[in-house]
Protein backbone atom coordinates (compact mmCIF):
# COMPACT_ATOMS: atom_id res chain seq x y z
CA UNK A 1 0.00 0.00 0.00
CA UNK A 2 1.36 3.78 -0.96
CA UNK A 3 1.73 5.76 1.75
CA UNK A 4 -1.10 8.27 2.54
CA UNK A 5 -1.07 11.57 1.45
CA UNK A 6 -3.80 13.74 2.83
CA UNK A 7 -4.56 16.49 0.89
CA UNK A 8 -8.36 17.17 1.79
CA UNK A 9 -7.16 19.76 4.94
CA UNK A 10 -10.45 21.84 4.28
CA UNK A 11 -12.76 19.03 5.18
CA UNK A 12 -11.24 18.41 8.65
CA UNK A 13 -7.04 18.07 9.77
CA UNK A 14 -5.26 15.40 11.76
CA UNK A 15 -5.14 16.66 15.41
CA UNK A 16 -1.62 17.68 16.35
CA UNK A 17 -0.28 14.98 18.87
CA UNK A 18 -0.19 17.34 21.25
CA UNK A 19 -3.27 17.76 21.23
CA UNK A 20 -4.23 14.31 20.91
CA UNK A 21 -2.14 14.06 24.56
CA UNK A 22 -3.87 16.34 25.81
CA UNK A 23 -7.63 15.37 25.55
CA UNK A 24 -6.29 12.22 26.63
CA UNK A 25 -4.83 13.74 29.46
CA UNK A 26 -7.98 15.71 30.22
CA UNK A 27 -10.77 12.96 29.89
CA UNK A 28 -8.45 10.46 32.02
CA UNK A 29 -7.45 13.04 35.10
CA UNK A 30 -10.05 16.02 34.61
CA UNK A 31 -13.35 14.49 33.77
CA UNK A 32 -15.01 16.53 36.81
CA UNK A 33 -17.98 18.75 35.28
CA UNK A 34 -17.13 22.51 35.43
CA UNK A 35 -20.24 23.24 37.33
CA UNK A 36 -19.31 21.49 39.98
CA UNK A 37 -18.73 23.18 43.19
CA UNK A 38 -15.86 20.72 43.97
CA UNK A 39 -12.11 20.84 42.94
CA UNK A 40 -12.99 18.33 40.65
CA UNK A 41 -15.19 20.72 38.86
CA UNK A 42 -13.24 23.55 39.94
CA UNK A 43 -9.98 22.02 38.29
CA UNK A 44 -12.39 21.44 34.80
CA UNK A 45 -13.74 24.83 34.86
CA UNK A 46 -9.99 26.73 35.19
CA UNK A 47 -8.81 24.19 32.22
CA UNK A 48 -11.77 26.11 30.03
CA UNK A 49 -10.54 29.25 30.88
CA UNK A 50 -6.95 28.76 30.48
CA UNK A 51 -8.41 27.71 26.72
CA UNK A 52 -10.60 30.52 26.63
CA UNK A 53 -7.58 33.18 27.34
CA UNK A 54 -5.48 31.48 24.53
CA UNK A 55 -8.00 32.16 22.09
CA UNK A 56 -8.95 35.42 23.26
CA UNK A 57 -5.37 36.81 23.06
CA UNK A 58 -5.12 35.06 19.13
CA UNK A 59 -8.61 37.35 17.87
CA UNK A 60 -7.19 40.09 20.31
CA UNK A 61 -10.24 39.96 22.32
CA UNK A 62 -11.06 40.08 25.85
CA UNK A 63 -11.88 36.46 27.40
CA UNK A 64 -15.81 37.57 28.30
CA UNK A 65 -16.37 37.85 24.43
CA UNK A 66 -15.28 34.03 23.28
CA UNK A 67 -17.90 31.84 24.03
CA UNK A 68 -17.50 27.76 22.96
CA UNK A 69 -19.84 25.43 20.67
CA UNK A 70 -19.85 21.97 19.43
CA UNK A 71 -18.68 23.57 16.02
CA UNK A 72 -18.40 26.08 13.43
CA UNK A 73 -22.01 24.94 12.49
CA UNK A 74 -23.33 25.76 16.08
CA UNK A 75 -21.20 29.20 16.47
CA UNK A 76 -23.06 29.77 12.62
CA UNK A 77 -26.19 29.79 13.98
CA UNK A 78 -26.27 30.66 17.60
CA UNK A 79 -24.34 34.42 15.76
CA UNK A 80 -27.40 34.72 13.32
CA UNK A 81 -30.24 33.20 15.30
CA UNK A 82 -28.84 35.16 18.49
CA UNK A 83 -28.17 37.81 17.43
CA UNK A 84 -32.08 38.49 15.95
CA UNK A 85 -33.69 37.07 18.68
CA UNK A 86 -31.30 39.35 21.03
CA UNK A 87 -32.63 42.55 18.52
CA UNK A 88 -36.31 41.66 17.54
CA UNK A 89 -36.68 45.41 17.54
CA UNK A 90 -33.96 45.61 14.59
CA UNK A 91 -35.40 45.21 10.87
CA UNK A 92 -35.55 42.36 8.89
CA UNK A 93 -33.02 42.49 6.61
CA UNK A 94 -30.06 40.85 5.99
CA UNK A 95 -27.51 40.53 3.85
CA UNK A 96 -25.46 37.65 3.03
CA UNK A 97 -23.22 36.40 0.52
CA UNK A 98 -23.96 33.42 -2.41
CA UNK A 99 -21.16 31.39 -1.22
CA UNK A 100 -21.77 30.96 2.52
CA UNK A 101 -21.15 27.60 4.28
CA UNK A 102 -24.50 25.66 4.39
CA UNK A 103 -24.34 26.32 7.78
CA UNK A 104 -24.81 29.61 7.25
CA UNK A 105 -26.88 29.54 3.78
CA UNK A 106 -29.89 27.14 5.60
CA UNK A 107 -30.32 29.17 8.30
CA UNK A 108 -31.04 32.16 6.22
CA UNK A 109 -33.22 29.98 4.15
CA UNK A 110 -34.96 29.05 7.17
CA UNK A 111 -35.06 32.57 8.11
CA UNK A 112 -36.55 33.96 4.60
CA UNK A 113 -39.31 31.36 5.10
CA UNK A 114 -40.07 33.06 8.93
CA UNK A 115 -40.66 36.54 6.71
CA UNK A 116 -37.17 38.40 6.94
CA UNK A 117 -35.71 39.65 3.64
CA UNK A 118 -32.61 37.95 2.30
CA UNK A 119 -30.29 39.59 -0.25
CA UNK A 120 -27.75 37.02 -1.31
CA UNK A 121 -24.82 39.22 -3.06
CA UNK A 122 -23.40 37.73 -6.36
CA UNK A 123 -19.64 37.20 -6.88
CA UNK A 124 -17.44 37.25 -9.58
CA UNK A 125 -15.98 34.22 -11.38
CA UNK A 126 -13.39 34.07 -9.07
CA UNK A 127 -15.83 34.15 -5.57
CA UNK A 128 -14.82 37.62 -4.85
CA UNK A 129 -17.56 39.10 -3.55
CA UNK A 130 -19.82 42.27 -5.39
CA UNK A 131 -18.59 44.96 -3.01
CA UNK A 132 -20.13 47.46 -5.08
CA UNK A 133 -23.71 46.04 -4.48
CA UNK A 134 -22.80 46.07 -0.90
CA UNK A 135 -23.50 49.88 -0.57
CA UNK A 136 -26.94 50.17 -2.28
CA UNK A 137 -28.34 47.26 -0.61
CA UNK A 138 -27.81 48.37 2.98
CA UNK A 139 -31.46 50.53 4.24
CA UNK A 140 -33.34 51.27 7.12
CA UNK A 141 -34.24 47.96 8.06
CA UNK A 142 -30.45 46.01 7.07
CA UNK A 143 -29.84 44.40 11.14
CA UNK A 144 -26.81 42.02 9.88
CA UNK A 145 -24.44 41.51 7.36
CA UNK A 146 -22.84 38.04 7.15
CA UNK A 147 -19.67 36.93 4.91
CA UNK A 148 -17.46 34.09 4.71
CA UNK A 149 -14.31 35.37 5.13
CA UNK A 150 -12.06 32.02 3.51
CA UNK A 151 -14.28 29.90 0.57
CA UNK A 152 -13.82 26.92 1.90
CA UNK A 153 -14.56 25.48 -1.77
CA UNK A 154 -12.25 27.99 -3.89
CA UNK A 155 -10.06 29.90 -1.13
CA UNK A 156 -10.94 33.46 -2.06
CA UNK A 157 -10.40 35.69 0.52
CA UNK A 158 -13.01 37.94 0.70
CA UNK A 159 -12.55 41.65 1.53
CA UNK A 160 -13.79 41.96 4.95
CA UNK A 161 -12.49 45.13 5.89
CA UNK A 162 -14.06 46.51 3.12
CA UNK A 163 -17.67 45.32 3.85
CA UNK A 164 -17.07 46.75 7.46
CA UNK A 165 -15.62 50.26 5.54
CA UNK A 166 -18.88 50.51 3.78
CA UNK A 167 -21.13 49.54 6.85
CA UNK A 168 -18.95 52.47 8.65
CA UNK A 169 -19.82 55.31 6.25
CA UNK A 170 -23.11 54.60 5.76
CA UNK A 171 -23.04 54.83 9.66
CA UNK A 172 -25.62 52.72 10.46
CA UNK A 173 -26.41 50.10 13.28
CA UNK A 174 -25.76 47.39 11.51
CA UNK A 175 -23.90 44.20 12.81
CA UNK A 176 -21.12 42.22 10.72
CA UNK A 177 -20.95 38.39 10.92
CA UNK A 178 -17.88 36.70 10.10
CA UNK A 179 -17.64 32.83 9.32
CA UNK A 180 -13.88 32.88 9.74
CA UNK A 181 -13.62 28.97 10.17
CA UNK A 182 -11.34 28.20 6.96
CA UNK A 183 -8.90 31.94 8.34
CA UNK A 184 -9.06 31.65 11.90
CA UNK A 185 -5.18 30.03 12.93
CA UNK A 186 -3.86 30.74 9.38
CA UNK A 187 -4.30 34.67 8.57
CA UNK A 188 -4.03 37.21 11.37
CA UNK A 189 -7.79 37.91 12.49
CA UNK A 190 -8.04 40.83 14.93
CA UNK A 191 -12.38 41.08 14.93
CA UNK A 192 -12.18 44.52 16.58
CA UNK A 193 -9.47 46.14 14.66
CA UNK A 194 -11.42 44.90 11.22
CA UNK A 195 -14.88 46.29 12.91
CA UNK A 196 -16.18 42.83 12.61
CA UNK A 197 -19.05 42.14 15.44
CA UNK A 198 -19.28 38.57 15.76
CA UNK A 199 -16.99 35.88 14.36
CA UNK A 200 -17.24 32.03 14.16
CA UNK A 201 -14.32 29.79 14.52
CA UNK A 202 -13.80 25.53 14.79
CA UNK A 203 -10.98 23.58 16.08
CA UNK A 204 -10.42 20.85 13.47
CA UNK A 205 -9.71 22.83 10.98
CA UNK A 206 -6.46 24.00 12.72
CA UNK A 207 -5.53 20.38 13.81
CA UNK A 208 -7.78 20.77 17.01
CA UNK A 209 -10.00 18.11 18.23
CA UNK A 210 -13.97 17.10 16.17
CA UNK A 211 -17.21 18.54 17.88
CA UNK A 212 -15.45 22.13 19.30
CA UNK A 213 -15.91 26.01 17.64
CA UNK A 214 -16.34 29.31 19.33
CA UNK A 215 -18.30 32.18 18.62
CA UNK A 216 -16.41 35.99 19.14
CA UNK A 217 -19.05 37.96 20.38
CA UNK A 218 -18.33 41.91 20.80
CA UNK A 219 -19.13 42.76 24.41
CA UNK A 220 -21.49 45.70 22.62
CA UNK A 221 -23.13 42.88 21.10
CA UNK A 222 -26.26 41.42 22.40
CA UNK A 223 -27.12 38.07 21.67
CA UNK A 224 -29.69 35.30 22.90
CA UNK A 225 -29.25 31.91 23.30
CA UNK A 226 -30.90 29.24 21.14
CA UNK A 227 -30.19 26.54 23.63
CA UNK A 228 -32.03 26.42 26.64
CA UNK A 229 -30.69 24.64 29.91
CA UNK A 230 -28.06 24.94 32.91
CA UNK A 231 -26.66 28.46 31.87
CA UNK A 232 -23.02 27.76 30.83
CA UNK A 233 -21.12 29.82 28.95
CA UNK A 234 -22.61 32.84 30.62
CA UNK A 235 -25.87 31.59 29.56
CA UNK A 236 -24.76 31.68 26.22
CA UNK A 237 -24.90 27.92 25.31
CA UNK A 238 -26.31 26.09 27.79
CA UNK A 239 -25.01 22.27 28.24
CA UNK A 240 -22.04 20.60 29.83
CA UNK A 241 -18.82 21.53 28.63
CA UNK A 242 -16.65 19.36 25.71
CA UNK A 243 -13.99 20.27 28.76
CA UNK A 244 -11.30 17.92 26.62
CA UNK A 245 -12.36 19.81 23.46
CA UNK A 246 -12.34 22.96 24.67
CA UNK A 247 -8.92 21.95 26.21
CA UNK A 248 -7.63 20.16 22.79
CA UNK A 249 -8.86 23.19 21.41
CA UNK A 250 -6.59 25.82 23.13
CA UNK A 251 -3.35 23.64 22.84
CA UNK A 252 -4.13 23.80 18.87
CA UNK A 253 -4.85 27.54 18.39
CA UNK A 254 -2.15 28.26 20.36
CA UNK A 255 -0.01 25.61 18.05
CA UNK A 256 -1.59 27.73 15.08
CA UNK A 257 -0.03 30.84 15.89
CA UNK A 258 3.66 30.21 16.32
CA UNK A 259 3.89 28.34 13.53
CA UNK A 260 1.39 30.69 11.38
CA UNK A 261 4.12 32.51 9.51
CA UNK A 262 6.05 28.85 8.74
CA UNK A 263 2.80 27.13 7.77
CA UNK A 264 1.22 29.82 5.28
CA UNK A 265 4.83 29.72 3.60
CA UNK A 266 5.37 26.26 3.53
CA UNK A 267 1.15 25.86 2.04
CA UNK A 268 2.11 28.83 -0.11
CA UNK A 269 4.58 26.39 -1.64
CA UNK A 270 3.08 23.50 -2.14
CA UNK A 271 -0.04 25.14 -3.73
CA UNK A 272 2.25 27.03 -6.17
CA UNK A 273 3.99 23.44 -7.00
CA UNK A 274 1.05 21.75 -7.46
CA UNK A 275 -0.70 24.73 -9.93
CA UNK A 276 2.67 24.96 -11.81
CA UNK A 277 2.42 21.30 -12.00
CA UNK A 278 -0.72 20.84 -12.62
CA UNK A 279 -0.95 23.22 -15.88
CA UNK A 280 3.02 22.13 -16.62
CA UNK A 281 2.79 18.07 -16.69
CA UNK A 282 -1.00 17.54 -17.00
CA UNK A 283 -2.83 20.47 -18.95
CA UNK A 284 -6.27 20.39 -19.64
CA UNK A 285 -6.81 21.90 -16.39
CA UNK A 286 -8.83 25.14 -15.41
CA UNK A 287 -7.58 27.00 -12.21
CA UNK A 288 -11.14 28.06 -10.49
CA UNK A 289 -9.34 29.28 -7.06
CA UNK A 290 -7.88 32.55 -7.93
CA UNK A 291 -4.31 33.44 -7.68
CA UNK A 292 -4.10 35.17 -4.60
CA UNK A 293 -6.66 32.85 -2.56
CA UNK A 294 -5.90 31.16 0.96
CA UNK A 295 -2.37 29.54 0.39
CA UNK A 296 -4.36 26.75 2.03
CA UNK A 297 -6.98 25.70 -0.68
CA UNK A 298 -6.43 25.14 -4.66
CA UNK A 299 -9.75 24.09 -6.71
CA UNK A 300 -9.05 22.94 -10.32
CA UNK A 301 -11.28 21.51 -12.88
CA UNK A 302 -9.99 19.01 -15.22
CA UNK A 303 -10.94 18.85 -18.32
CA UNK A 304 -13.51 15.89 -19.42
CA UNK A 305 -13.27 14.10 -16.33
CA UNK A 306 -15.77 13.10 -13.69
CA UNK A 307 -14.16 14.43 -10.07
CA UNK A 308 -15.86 11.64 -8.52
CA UNK A 309 -14.08 9.07 -10.59
CA UNK A 310 -11.02 10.61 -9.99
CA UNK A 311 -11.52 10.93 -6.54
CA UNK A 312 -11.45 7.51 -5.82
CA UNK A 313 -8.75 6.65 -8.41
CA UNK A 314 -6.42 8.69 -6.34
CA UNK A 315 -8.27 7.23 -3.01
CA UNK A 316 -7.08 3.91 -4.88
CA UNK A 317 -3.54 5.19 -4.65
CA UNK A 318 -4.07 6.23 -1.18
CA UNK A 319 -4.24 10.02 -2.26
CA UNK A 320 -7.35 12.20 -0.38
CA UNK A 321 -8.89 15.24 -1.95
CA UNK A 322 -12.28 16.49 -2.11
CA UNK A 323 -14.71 17.27 -5.19
CA UNK A 324 -16.34 20.29 -3.06
CA UNK A 325 -17.05 21.01 0.62
CA UNK A 326 -17.20 17.81 2.50
CA UNK A 327 -20.32 18.52 3.72
CA UNK A 328 -21.85 18.83 0.81
CA UNK A 329 -20.16 16.14 -2.03
CA UNK A 330 -22.29 13.73 -0.65
CA UNK A 331 -25.62 15.29 -2.33
CA UNK A 332 -25.48 14.47 -5.97
CA UNK A 333 -26.05 18.51 -6.77
CA UNK A 334 -23.74 20.77 -8.19
CA UNK A 335 -21.76 22.89 -5.54
CA UNK A 336 -23.79 26.16 -4.93
CA UNK A 337 -20.12 28.08 -4.39
CA UNK A 338 -19.18 26.81 -7.75
CA UNK A 339 -22.16 27.61 -9.71
CA UNK A 340 -22.39 31.12 -7.87
CA UNK A 341 -18.61 31.70 -9.83
CA UNK A 342 -20.63 31.33 -13.31
CA UNK A 343 -18.88 28.19 -13.96
CA UNK A 344 -20.19 25.94 -16.60
CA UNK A 345 -21.53 22.38 -15.38
CA UNK A 346 -18.52 20.83 -17.01
CA UNK A 347 -15.84 22.77 -15.63
CA UNK A 348 -18.35 21.78 -12.18
CA UNK A 349 -18.25 18.15 -12.85
CA UNK A 350 -14.49 18.29 -13.19
CA UNK A 351 -13.52 20.32 -9.90
CA UNK A 352 -11.36 18.45 -7.19
CA UNK A 353 -10.52 20.69 -4.41
CA UNK A 354 -6.63 19.94 -2.95
CA UNK A 355 -6.34 21.64 0.38
CA UNK A 356 -3.14 21.91 2.46
CA UNK A 357 -1.67 21.46 5.77
CA UNK A 358 1.86 21.79 7.61
CA UNK A 359 2.13 17.92 7.27
CA UNK A 360 1.98 17.87 3.41
CA UNK A 361 5.56 17.75 1.53
CA UNK A 362 7.14 18.10 -1.73
CA UNK A 363 7.17 14.52 -2.05
CA UNK A 364 3.13 14.46 -1.70
CA UNK A 365 2.35 16.95 -4.17
CA UNK A 366 5.17 15.13 -7.04
CA UNK A 367 3.58 11.60 -5.83
CA UNK A 368 -0.08 13.26 -7.04
CA UNK A 369 1.04 14.41 -10.11
CA UNK A 370 2.53 11.20 -10.95
CA UNK A 371 -0.81 9.43 -9.76
CA UNK A 372 -2.59 12.04 -11.76
CA UNK A 373 -0.61 11.25 -14.52
CA UNK A 374 -1.43 7.89 -14.62
CA UNK A 375 -5.25 8.15 -13.59
CA UNK A 376 -5.95 10.72 -16.27
CA UNK A 377 -5.98 9.43 -19.25
CA UNK A 378 -7.53 5.88 -18.10
CA UNK A 379 -10.67 8.32 -16.99
CA UNK A 380 -10.86 10.86 -19.46
CA UNK A 381 -14.32 11.20 -21.22
CA UNK A 382 -13.66 10.07 -24.72
CA UNK A 383 -14.76 12.69 -27.00
CA UNK A 384 -15.80 15.09 -24.36
CA UNK A 385 -17.17 18.82 -25.23
CA UNK A 386 -15.51 22.35 -25.64
CA UNK A 387 -14.93 24.06 -22.82
C1 LIG B 1 -16.46 27.98 6.04
C2 LIG B 1 -17.02 26.97 6.99
N1 LIG B 1 -17.95 27.36 7.87
C3 LIG B 1 -18.46 26.50 8.76
C4 LIG B 1 -18.08 25.17 8.79
C5 LIG B 1 -18.70 24.25 9.80
O1 LIG B 1 -17.79 23.99 10.84
P1 LIG B 1 -17.93 22.65 11.73
O2 LIG B 1 -17.48 21.52 10.85
O3 LIG B 1 -17.01 22.90 12.88
O4 LIG B 1 -19.35 22.55 12.13
C6 LIG B 1 -17.12 24.73 7.88
C7 LIG B 1 -16.72 23.28 7.84
O5 LIG B 1 -16.57 22.70 6.79
C8 LIG B 1 -16.57 25.65 6.95
O6 LIG B 1 -15.65 25.28 6.07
Amino acid sequence: MNREIYLDNSATTKPYQRVVDAVNDININVYGNPSSLHKKGIEAEKHIKRSKEIIAMTLGAKRDEVYFTSGGTEANNLAILGYLAGNPRKGKHIITSKIEHPSVIEVFNYLSSQGYKIDFLDVDRYGVLNINGLKDKICKDTSLISIIYVNNETGTIEPIDEVAKIKNSIGKDVVIHVDAVQAYGKMNINPKKYGIDIMTISSHKIHGPKGVGALYINKDVRIKPILFGGGQESSIRSGTENVSGIYGFGVAAQIAFESMEKNTKACYGLRELLLNKLLSDIGEVEIISPTNSSPYILNVSFKNIKSEVLLHHLEEKNIFVSTGAACSSKKNVHSHVLKALGLSPDIIEGAIRFSFSSNNTVEDIEETINALKDIIPKIKIKGGGKR
